[in-house]
């Protein structure tokens, strides 16, 4: 087993990477973007996260199961998607991020659309993928690691890397309104911080979706960026980068008047928010760079995608955005920066 050197990983510094890059892209452009469907799975198969792994295959995580299959982004529906890892015991998998080359954290328990996450059940654990290769893709080479037991976490969804050589990841509980701190080394999850304004009951939205607090995460620049779902949130709470430990309260930059799911950066610094709601609110907002605190800053991007999920990741080719659309059960990818 590869275990042991996994986990030693995080211990050794001499092992450092170095920090995750945001999307490449060019100039903003023209508005509205029509999506191009990657794939679409079956309906008991709801895709959360996705990313791309460095050989451009994008793995997928399913919210209604235990697993991770693979997707080639270049080819159609005629694709059969690789399962990649089963976490068996569990019956869900959301966040993913990538510590380092095909190593990844990743956030697993128990949810269900209609009795909501699983009190005890999410944990992160470490996947490696170092030798799930071409041209076998054996998923009997992939280990898995349950990492720092989040026996208090009620859930944990989306993940951000605050420092990927010393280890340290967040999760966003959006039940108790918490933000999760696990620390690889000394395999240990602790809240980083705890708030009400993170909490399911910010701005008093009703429904399983729309009781969701704190959802998206992404952390730049020393600061944990996140969504709320119900109160709409975008802001920031500041952390110490060596520590994981938060260093001051939350800021709100802006609360949005629709629900906010998942986003992310682009290399311009403008943000892409996605949505839960219909039509005229339904779709992926930017929020432009340099947008003051206070002010929405915001374009309609892709109108007529409600109940959008999760902002991926960049393809490769510098302006392309893969997403999913977790109700449609879908896989999209869009030009959300312009021309390149
Ligand atoms: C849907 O896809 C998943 C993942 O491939 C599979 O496990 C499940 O059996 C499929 N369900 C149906 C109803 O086809
Ligand atoms: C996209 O995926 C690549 C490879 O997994 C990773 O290195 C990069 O940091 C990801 N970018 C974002 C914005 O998540
Ligand atoms: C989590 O879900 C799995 C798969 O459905 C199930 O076997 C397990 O008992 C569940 N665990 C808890 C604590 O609900
Ligand atoms: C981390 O701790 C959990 C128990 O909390 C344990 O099951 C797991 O094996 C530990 N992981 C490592 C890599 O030691
Ligand atoms: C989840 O479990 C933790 C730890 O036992 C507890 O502190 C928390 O109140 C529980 N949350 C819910 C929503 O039941
Ligand atoms: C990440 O942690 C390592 C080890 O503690 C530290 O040397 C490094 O400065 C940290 N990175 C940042 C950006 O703070
Ligand atoms: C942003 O603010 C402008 C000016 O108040 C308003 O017209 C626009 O509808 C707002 N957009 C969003 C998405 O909130």
């Amino acid at each position: 087993m590869e275990l042991p050197s996994l986990f030693a990983l995080f211990t050794i510094c001499s092992l450092c990477l170095a920090a995750p890059q945001p999307i490449a892209a060019n100039s903003a452009a023209a508005v509205p973007v029509q999506p191009e469907t990657i794939y679409t799975f079956n309906s008991s198969f709801i895709p959360e996260n996705t990313l791309l792994r460095n050989n451009n295959q994008l793995l997928v995580t399913c919210t209604t199961c235990p697993y991770i299959f693979q997707l080639d982004p270049t080819q159609g529906q005629d694709q059969t998607p690789k399962l990649v890892h089963t976490f068996n015991g569990y019956g869900s998998v959301t966040g993913i991020v990538q510590l380092q080359k095909d190593v990844f954290a990743v956030s697993v328990g128990n949810y269900t659309i209609s009795g909501g996450p699983v009190n005890g059940t999410w944990n992160i654990w470490l996947l490696d993928l170092r030798s799930y290769v071409p041209p076998s893709y054996d998923p009997s080479k992939v280990t898995a690691v349950l990492m720092g037991s989040a026996t208090q976490a009620t859930i944990i969804d989306g993940l951000a890397i605050v420092n990927a050589s010393r280890g340290l990841i967040a999760g966003t509980d959006f039940q108790q309104g918490t933000i999760w701190l696990t620390d690889i080394a000394l395999n240990r999850t602790t809240a980083l911080i705890t708030s009400a304004d993170l909490g399911p009951n910010a701005g008093g939205a009703t429904g399983p979706l729309g009781r969701a607090g704190v959802n998206g995460l992404k952390f730049r620049d020393s600061r944990l960026y996140f969504t709320t779902t119900s109160s709409g949130n975008y802001g920031y709470v500041p952390v110490n980068t060596q520590t994981g430990q938060a260093t001051g309260g939350i800021t709100t930059l802006f609360d949005y008047s629709f629900r906010l799911d998942d986003f992310n950066f682009a290399a311009s610094g403008n943000v892409y928010f996605t949505t839960f709601d219909s039509s005229p609110n339904g779709g992926i907002y930017r929020r432009a760079s340099g947008t003051p605190a206070g002010q929405n800053g915001t374009t309609e991007v892709i109108a007529e995608y409600g109940t959008n999920s999760v902002i991926a990741n960049d393809t490769g080719s510098g302006c392309n955005v893969i997403f999913s659309a977790a109700l449609r059960n879908q896989v999209l990818r869009a030009r959300l920066e312009g021309a390149c």
